[in-house]
């Protein structure tokens, strides 16, 4: 490969051999942490923290360098992209996200506004700078956004759902207006992620949290037709010359590993109820692998964590393109302590693992 890249998360990502593997976790940075309840109570609340590019940037850092992570992830929220598009976004205690008003017919699409990344969301662009100058090639600086179908989700229900009533009302009765608001959504996420690459991040990825409420078919039609647009217009060149590459972390989609590969990504992440052995065999040379260790294993005892870390390696076997990280994020009341214990593991056995496997080839 032409530019080939030095970190072992970049390696992984594009199925370059590595000596140990690299791992991060999703929600790495949050309430978990007594360091981010700190600087969080300074910025006032958790979405003035996310637009301010000193604060946010710190507590980026902070997961990266109390666990000596493989990857730092931009700290922010996808819904910073409806905001951006005229909705109304709070974060009310306890009850989770709020949009308003909720987009339920036509005349309500057309009250989203367009979106210059620089201009509304100029703020996230101005922390990757900040964060890319910080981190001074320590470790590759992920990017990310929602999927346009788990974005639309919040925007129909006007925040987080159980049924998904609203948008899956939409869904069968009015296709083609929720058509119109994914297309709409793509051209801003296509937009706000090459800006992201532009400002530094070295990967993006997209979530797609909410793509296994829908059927199979729903999912290819409505979740994934979208994604790959945004896959086709990405710039997948960094700044610095590099392959940038995209991973796909589908919630509850492991079924559908195959049309996920289709849409052009690079890694596909996977949550805790897919075999990684079989996902692996299955997309082996098409794509790299992200996961997937249930994130209630954090909960156990430093033995039965080790113990599941060798388990999850030795699915994956050892071949390359395999990155370690929970199946969801890190939940509020983990303990940091479990996290140490887990970087630790997968270190020492990926690196056993990876050394007998060379030992028996040499
Ligand atoms: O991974 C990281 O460390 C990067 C930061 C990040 C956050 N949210 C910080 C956050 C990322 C990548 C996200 C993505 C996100 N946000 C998703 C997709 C990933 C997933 O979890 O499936 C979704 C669905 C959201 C929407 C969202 N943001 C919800 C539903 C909530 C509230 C839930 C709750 O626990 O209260 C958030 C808030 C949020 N985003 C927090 C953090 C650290 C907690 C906010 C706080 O400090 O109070």
């Amino acid at each position: 490969m032409l530019n080939e890249p030095t970190h072992r998360f970049l390696r992984a990502c594009h199925s370059l051999p590595v000596e140990q593997t690299p791992i991060w976790l999703m929600r790495q940075a949050g309430r978990y942490l007594p360091e981010y309840m700190r600087v969080r109570q300074q910025a006032g609340d958790f979405l003035a923290l996310c637009k301010n590019p000193d604060l946010a940037t710190e507590v980026t850092l902070q997961p990266v360098y109390r666990f000596d992570m493989d990857a730092a992830i931009l700290f922010s929220d996808i819904l910073v992209v409806p905001e951006a598009m005229g909705m109304s976004l709070s974060f009310g205690s306890g009850e989770g996200p709020v949009l308003e008003p909720v987009l339920r017919n036509a005349a309500d699409l057309q009250r989203l506004t367009p979106v210059q990344p620089e201009e509304q969301l100029g703020y996230v662009l101005q922390t990757v700078t900040q964060i890319r100058q910080a981190l001074a090639g320590r470790v590759p600086l992920i990017g990310f956004s929602g999927s346009p179908w788990t974005l639309a989700t919040y925007m129909v229900e006007g925040g987080s759902s159980k049924t998904f009533r609203y948008i899956k009302g939409m869904l069968f009765d009015q296709p083609a207006l929720l058509q119109q608001l994914l297309d709409q959504i793509s051209d801003v996420v296509a937009d706000y992620l090459n800006a992201q690459i532009a400002h530094g991040v070295q990967a993006v990825q997209i979530f797609d949290t909410w793509g296994g409420v829908l059927g199979p078919r729903e999912f290819v039609a409505f979740s994934l037709r979208s994604i790959r647009r945004i896959v086709d217009r990405l710039q997948r060149t960094g700044a610095d010359g590099q392959p940038v590459p995209v991973i796909l972390f589908a919630k509850g989609c492991g079924a559908l590993l195959e049309e996920m590969v289709a849409t052009g990504c690079d890694v596909i992440g996977l949550d805790w109820t897919t075999d990684l052995a079989s996902a692996r065999r299955h997309v082996a040379q098409r794509a790299a692998l992200q996961g997937n260790l249930d994130p209630a294993v954090l909960y156990a005892s430093p033995q039965i964590i080790r113990q599941q870390v060798r388990r999850l390696l030795q699915d994956y076997g050892a071949h390359p393109g395999h990155i370690f990280n929970l199946g969801h994020g890190m939940a509020q009341d983990m303990d940091p302590q479990r996290v140490v214990d887990l970087v630790t593991a997968v270190r020492e056995e990926s690196r056993l693992l990876l050394q007998q496997q060379a030992l028996q080839k040499g």
